[in-house]
Formats: structure tokens, sequence, C-alpha cells
């Protein structure tokens, strides 16, 4: 099993790259943005307060979020692996995913955290928003969404920091040269 956590700020290309690892490893990508899409478009209660929250720029609870991914989990148990895009987002998330995957035998293997400067974060989501559709994608709310970030989620660096598996990847190049920096961390806990 290969279970892979993407980590970085909105814009970073956690997404992008996520459908890329998909190709090549053949991993389950597991988005709680993408999940959480799904439940507004089904018009659920949960999917009534992300949608709320979302739009906001702020985040769904810690214990909402961490049931539906334990749920999806359990959707693929013949899995290679997982992928994990925007989440852990705490450091309470984190603790969950670890203690989520002992429970079936497995762990987290290795973290990429996609680093890329605010200013060209802040550009992408702005060209992203003419055609997305997406309610966070505005200047006002990409701006908290990057705020919240870095008080909430730049601590889960520390939690894989303390575990050896925190493998920081330039993203600030093409989405070939990210991936191939990508490609070069996963194939090194493989080895
Ligand atoms: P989520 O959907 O996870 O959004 P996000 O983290 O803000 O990140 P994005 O999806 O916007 O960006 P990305 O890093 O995937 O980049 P992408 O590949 O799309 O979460 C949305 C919301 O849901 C949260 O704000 C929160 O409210 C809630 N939520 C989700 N998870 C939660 C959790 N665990 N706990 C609590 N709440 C949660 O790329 C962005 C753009 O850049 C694209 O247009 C792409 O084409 C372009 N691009 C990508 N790579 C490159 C490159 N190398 N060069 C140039 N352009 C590039
Ligand atoms: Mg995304």
């Amino acid at each position: 099993m290969l279970n892979v956590v993407i980590f970085g700020a909105p814009g970073s290309g956690k997404g992008t790259q996520s459908d890329l690892i998909v190709k090549k490893y053949g991993l389950v990508h597991l988005s709680t943005g993408d999940l959480l899409r799904a439940e507004i478009e089904k018009g659920t209660k949960t999917g009534k307060l992300a949608n709320e929250l979302i739009s906001k720029g702020s985040f769904v609870p810690d214990d909402v979020i961490i049931e539906i991914l334990n749920k999806n989990i359990d959707l693929y148990p013949t899995a290679k692996g997982f992928i994990f895009d925007g989440f852990p987002r705490t450091v309470v998330q984190s603790e969950a995913l670890d203690s989520m995957l002992k429970k079936r035998n497995i762990k987290v293997n290795v973290m990429l955290n996609i680093d890329v400067k605010t200013d060209e974060l802040v550009k992408r989501l702005l060209i992203r928003g003419k055609t997305s559709g997406r309610s966070d994608d505005n200047l006002e709310t990409i701006q908290k969404r990057i705020r919240i970030y870095e008080e909430k989620t730049l601590p889960v660096m520390q939690f894989y920091d303390r575990q050896g598996k925190h493998n920081r990847i330039k993203g600030d190049g093409t989405m070939d040269e990210v991936f191939a920096e990508i490609c070069t961390a996963i194939d090194k806990t493989k080895a």
C-alpha cells in the first residue's frame, strides 16, 4: 500500500498533481473539497453546512470531515493506496488520519508539501475563478483561505516533519516539473 498526503495552500496544485499521481501509480484520490462539493450537489444536510462555510472560506468542523473520510476509505477495499488531498488540514485531523489508518493496519507513507508563493496562488485562483464556478474563487475569499491555511494548516507540516515524512516540493514550476519532483519523492519512499 502506498498512502500519500498531498499538502499545500489553496491553488498550490494539489488536485492537478493528484490526477497525475493517479494515472502513474493507480492510487485512489480522496479530495475532501471534492467530496464536500458532491454533498452540496446532492443537497444533503452536510452539503448545506459545507456550502455556507466554503463560500466564506471557513473550514468544515473536524468531526464532520473525519466521518466523511472514514466512510470513503471503506468504499475502496481493494485500493493499492490513497492520495489524501486537502486532508488533514488541522492537527486534530492529522491525528485522526493516523488512527483511522492504524485501525486498518496501514499508514501514511509520504507527505508532499507543494510550496508556492502567495502571489502566484492568488493569480492562479483568480484565473480559475473565471470559469470554475467555485463560490470560493474570488479575491476576498481567496485571501481568507490563505490566511486560514497559514493559521490552522501550517502546523500539520510539523506533524509530518516529526515523523520524517515531510517532503518539500518546489511548486512554482510547470505542472510537469512539479510532477517530476513528486515522482522522485514517491519513488524514494517505495525503494
Ligand atoms: P479544497 O477543494 O481542498 O480547496 P483548496 O485547498 O483551497 O485548494 P484548491 O482545490 O483551490 O487548489 P489545489 O491545491 O487543488 O490546486 P489546483 O490543482 O486546483 O477545499 C475547499 C474548501 O472545502 C475549504 O476551503 C474548506 O472550506 C473545505 N474543506 C476541504 N477540506 C477540508 C478539511 N479537511 N477540513 C475542513 N474543511 C475542509 O490548481 C489551482 C489552479 O492552478 C488550477 O486552475 C490549475 O490549473 C492551476 N495550476 C496547477 N498547477 C499549476 C502550475 N504548476 N502552474 C500553473 N498553474 C497551475
Ligand atoms: Mg483542489
